[in-house]
């Protein structure tokens, strides 16, 4: 029974017999986990969550099936949209709103600010929060680690080192999946390696010309075209998935992916085999994408009280706690006692929060936390193409790069 229906005074399990049709992009097998214990939790209290699960990581193909069907008239109850990208769905009128719930159970205190801010729209809460993703994650096989003898790199000579004992020792030093977003996601916490939070939103937040154009941000590309070098020649079209369970069986030694990679290491129990690190350079640092999803108005009153359920059950610190440990993510709530997460996750949550409130988070550009579609498009497109020549001049690539974000703007 919600606060809703008892306000309304018709509660009957009869209005909860709801489908809620969900679309998100969530389809590895942690990822598949975590929704369906969300699936479960659900249907505890009567509503049925429908999947329409589009492939694809980091969500493009999901975002585009979702344009089309609105488009159409036929959106469905709630959606995975991330980030500022909000606020526009919001100001179409597409998105319904729960402050009832919101406020009911004081989510303007018991969120963390950050994720606060990016629910509400013209101070209505137009999102439900998931979890907290950190991106600046290195993963490393514990076994080959030990066989070398070595430590867990903090700086990058430390990891062009060990890259070499992995290489030496037959198996690929660093897996990676030559897609644009796992590229763009690679390098931006890249970025915030050699230049920490200041570079990092010069450049993507404030698009800083003299940023782009920077010795360091060069270095960043430089690094690039390095750690490609790292890698194995069958990059093409591996997702992010295939490369996690080469790391975890043996045939690689590290990964530099978001913390989603510790959700598939618990759902293939293989998290003993794996220790996850920080990208060298920025163990103090955290490079985030918060999951959120809204909820499409105009639906059947019976839809608007699941989806007004749904966000309640979101938000509870048990399905908050559960679900983040399936996901690899941390808890959106900020009264969570760091003991019940695991330790990767702890670290991730007291980083959020030192940095949240030193003002240093990095908000991701590869996961929409940042930039509008344009800005995203021109750095994903601009990283990925240097990427297949990481031997062009990188001076051609920052210049490439201010010209197309200048012609954005005009
Ligand atoms: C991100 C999303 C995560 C994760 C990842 C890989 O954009 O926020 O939840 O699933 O994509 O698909």
């Amino acid at each position: 029974m919600t606060l809703l229906c008892l306000l309304q005074g018709f509660c009957s399990l009869a209005s909860y017999g709801e489908d809620l049709e969900v679309l998100h992009w969530w389809t590895s097998d942690g990822e598949r986990a975590a929704a369906l214990y969300l699936q479960d939790t659900l249907a505890e209290q009567g509503i049925t969550w429908v999947d329409a699960a589009i492939p694809g990581g980091g969500g493009e193909g999901a975002m585009a099936v979702l344009k089309s069907r609105v488009l159409q008239g036929a959106a469905p109850a709630a959606a995975q949209i991330i980030g500022p990208d909000i606020q526009n769905w919001a100001a179409l009128g597409f998105l319904g709103h729960f402050n009832i719930v919101a406020l009911a159970h004081d989510w303007p205190n018991i969120l963390h600010p950050t994720v606060n801010q990016l629910l509400q729209y013209q101070g209505q809460y137009v999102a439900v929060p998931f979890g907290i993703h950190r991106i600046n994650g290195l993963w490393v096989n514990r076994a080959l680690l030990a066989e070398t003898g070595l430590a867990v790199p903090q700086h990058w000579d430390e990891f062009f080192t060990l890259a070499e004992k992995f290489r030496a020792m037959g198996v690929i030093a660093l897996v990676h999946g030559n897609e644009p977003w796992q590229n763009a996601t690679l390098f931006e916490t890249l970025v915030l390696s050699v230049g920490g939070p200041s570079l990092y939103r010069a450049v993507f937040e404030q698009l800083d010309e003299t940023a782009i154009l920077s010795d360091s941000f060069a270095q960043a590309l430089s690094l690039l075209s390095q750690l490609k070098g790292l890698m194995d020649p069958e990059i093409n079209g591996r997702t992010w998935p295939q490369a996690t369970r080469l790391l975890a069986d043996g045939q690689a030694g590290m990964q530099i992916m978001g913390d989603w990679v510790g959700g598939e290491l618990t759902a293939w129990q293989a998290s003993d085999r794996v220790l996850c690190a920080s990208v060298p350079e920025t163990a103090e640092e955290h490079l985030y994408s918060i999951d959120t999803m809204v909820m499409f108005k105009n639906l059947a009153v019976s839809s608007y009280q699941g989806q007004l359920n749904f966000a309640e059950t979101m938000t509870r610190t048990d399905v908050q706690l559960n679900y983040n440990r399936l996901k690899g993510s941390v808890p959106v709530r900020l009264d969570i006692e760091p003991e019940a997460l695991s330790d990767c996750a702890q670290i991730s949550y007291r980083l959020f929060k030192a940095n949240q409130a030193q003002g240093t988070l990095a908000p991701s550009l590869a996961h929409s936390m940042v930039a509008t579609a344009e800005v995203e498009d021109v750095f994903v497109k601009v990283i990925h193409e240097f990427f297949q020549t990481p031997n062009r001049p990188v001076l051609q690539v920052q210049q490439e790069l201010v010209r197309n974000l200048k012609s954005i703007r005009k």
